[in-house]
């Protein structure tokens, strides 16, 4: 375990996630505002590897597996990106599975990742990147003391359309 909150445990990426991972990034409504359109085996495989040889706390993105505390079963995953320029600033990212949404639990996932990031690595300043359309997104940021900094309209090419890009962010303390 590398952080917890009271029904999720996160932890590191192992082999047995894979299907599991997997099925929850191929499903089109977890894939609609992220960068994926479709993910592989492959993928995941070499997702998994890859995060096999970092460490939380480097500067880069490492992805936390996310597992109810309960069952052991795999919920979701969130990120850090600790960034290599300046590293008390970070960004984080999350996907929960659609069998779990609505249940509290990116909510629960980001405030138990914030709060243990900014103690764990002196950070100073968290920012989220987040589709204002991604209304559940935006919602969990904000139920989890983000706040909404910035709308840049049509500020991206994403998936053959402009698209918008709202900044929320959260400081230590
Ligand atoms: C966004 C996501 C992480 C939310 O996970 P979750 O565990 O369901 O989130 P929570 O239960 O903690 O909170 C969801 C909130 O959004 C609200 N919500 C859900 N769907 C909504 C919608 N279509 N419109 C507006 N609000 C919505 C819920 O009511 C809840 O708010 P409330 O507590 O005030 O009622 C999940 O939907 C997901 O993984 N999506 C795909 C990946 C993704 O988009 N990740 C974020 C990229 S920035």
């Amino acid at each position: 375990m590398i952080f917890a909150s009271s029904r999720l445990i996160a932890r590191r990426f192992g082999l047995d996630d894979l299907a599991d991972f997997v099925a929850m990034r191929n499903d089109p409504e977890v894939a609609r505002y992220q960068s994926w359109e479709r993910y592989s085996e492959d993928d995941g495989r070499r997702f998994i590897a890859e995060l096999s040889g970092l460490e939380p706390g480097d500067p880069g993105w490492f992805q936390f597996a996310l597992e109810e505390r309960q069952t052991g079963i795999f919920a979701g995953d969130c990120g850090l990106n600790i960034l290599a320029d300046d590293p008390r600033l970070a960004q984080i990212g999350y996907s929960i599975a659609r069998p779990h949404w609505n249940q509290g639990l990116a909510t629960e996932a980001v405030r138990a990742l914030a709060d243990f990031a900014f103690t764990a690595f002196g950070l100073h300043r968290i920012t989220a990147s987040v589709d204002p359309r991604n209304a559940a997104s935006c919602r969990v940021l904000e139920k989890a003391g983000f706040v909404k900094e910035a709308h840049f309209r049509q500020s991206q090419w994403f998936k053959d359309e402009w698209a918008d890009d709202a900044v929320y962010a959260r400081l230590r303390g």
